[in-house]
């Protein structure tokens, strides 16, 4: 007999994502009619330039000690002071950052379930826009009992200082409700938009939660990953580069950062906080026991972060290499008519509209088209699991190798071509 939480974790399944059954996914010429699957966003085109670093760098140099509960469960103090350092280079941070402020855990994933539970009250609020990252809906409540409120933004751009209104808006119906709201989470660059905020923008949302005295989770994982920029283009700005001053107690903003995604190395299992809440900080390292961050993943992303020669042209290289991924991709989409949210210039992903093939209304509508879009060899996340605010729209990851990329595009332009109520 399990507990009443037990009963309640199985049913919510969250291996279910791992254990479906997919047969042998695609390769070209071992599996050339197997599934494409676009569902995990991952750097596919840098793992094995890391996998060669770590063999011939990381490996090579550890010692015994990584097999020990070394310095404690939340990350060393050289990782510490190396992600810092990292940080004070690539973040631009208003004053450099220090190592104290950093705590490491086993990925961002369990990080947002420590925060939840470090900042929430059983029914309390965390406000974030639409469409967000799927599994903050799994990550921030499970554990926490927390509530998750989405702005929807209609027709207005989410990026812009207009945004600011809707998640007022959105605040105040759900206080009137009875929950309080502790928190608003962005994700920057954002994941499945690929876009990044400016810094008014970041600005007028610092504001935003200062005025209701609300915490800023900045989850900032894709920071390195903006492979394109100009004016229309905003780079990446951390919320770690604006001057708190005058416009937010520092105590109240946080940016979360990992190995999983600029580094494409989702396997070592590393995510940290950033914050200069000391008691939060306290907090989460206590939590850290739970989700610790292991000393050998800790030795491995310590040389990384330390070998500037290695890193510095690594995540040029890897820029470029989405930049063409994007563009492949982009083009496709642009001559078969598909449309995708406007100005991407980060992450791996396009978020693309196929609302003209829905077959009826609604969400089932949509999850019928995921299953249809299976069966001709094809899984994308959907616009549901990522709170989009109307249906028909999935995230496509572009991060794949080459063959594949161009084989996923094949399989969704002959589906769209199908399918679209114009064109039909
Ligand atoms: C915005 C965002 N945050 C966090 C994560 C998970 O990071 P980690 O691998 O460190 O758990 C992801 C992974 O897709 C993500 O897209």
């Amino acid at each position: 007999m399990l507990s009443t939480r037990g009963h309640k974790y199985a049913a919510l399944d969250l291996a279910a994502g791992y254990t479906k059954i997919r047969g042998d996914l695609y390769d070209k010429f071992k599996h050339p009619n197997d599934l494409v699957c676009l569902t995990q966003a991952e750097n596919f085109l840098m793992q094995k330039e890391v996998a060669a670093f770590v063999k011939k760098k990381c490996i090579s140099s550890i010692d015994a000690s990584v097999l020990s509960y070394h310095e404690g469960p939340f990350g060393s103090k050289r990782l510490r002071q190396a992600m810092s350092g990292f940080v004070n280079l690539h973040f631009s941070p208003a004053t450099p950052t220090l190592a104290e402020y950093f705590s490491f855990v086993s990925g961002v994933t369990a990080l947002n379930e420590v925060l939840a539970l470090c900042l929430t009250e059983e029914n309390d609020g965390l406000l974030m826009g639409m469409p967000i990252y799927g599994s903050f809906a799994s990550d921030l409540p499970t554990k926490s009992d927390c509530r998750l409120l989405y702005a929807p933004f209609g027709d207005i751009d989410q990026f812009g200082l207009e945004a600011v209104e809707r998640y007022e808006r959105t605040l105040q119906q759900a206080e009137r409700k009875g929950t309080k709201i502790k928190g608003l989470v962005i994700t920057n660059p954002h994941n499945p938009l690929g876009r990044c905020y400016s810094r008014k923008s970041l600005k007028g949302i610092m504001r935003f939660c200062s005025k209701h005295n609300i915490h800023l989770i900045s989850d900032e994982v894709y920071a390195m990953s903006v492979y394109y920029s100009d004016g229309r283009h905003p780079g990446f700005t951390s919320v770690l580069s604006i001057d708190p001053s005058g416009i937010i107690d520092h105590s109240l903003v946080h940016v979360l950062y990992g190995m999983s995604k600029d580094f494409a190395a989702a396997g070592l299992r590393l995510g940290c906080l950033v914050s200069k809440n000391a008691e939060l900080t306290k907090a989460v390292r206590s939590l850290a026991r739970f989700h610790c961050a292991s000393p050998l993943a800790d030795a491995i992303a310590t040389t990384i972060l330390e070998d500037k020669a290695f890193h510095i042209p690594f995540l040029q290289k890897s820029r470029k290499a989405l930049f063409e991924h994007q563009i492949i991709a982009t083009d496709a989409l642009n001559r078969a008519g598909i449309p995708f949210s406007a100005r991407p210039n980060a992450g791996f992903f396009l978020w693309i509209d196929l609302s003209n093939c829905l077959r009826g209304n609604g969400w089932e509508a949509e999850m019928h088209m995921q299953q249809e879009l299976f069966k001709v060899g094809l899984e994308m996340s959907t616009g549901l699991a990522y709170h989009n605010e109307r249906p028909g729209w999935f995230r496509f990851i572009f991060s794949v190798n080459r063959d594949m990329l161009k084989e996923g595009l094949r399989r969704l332009i002959c589906f769209y071509q199908k399918y679209s109520i114009d064109i039909a």
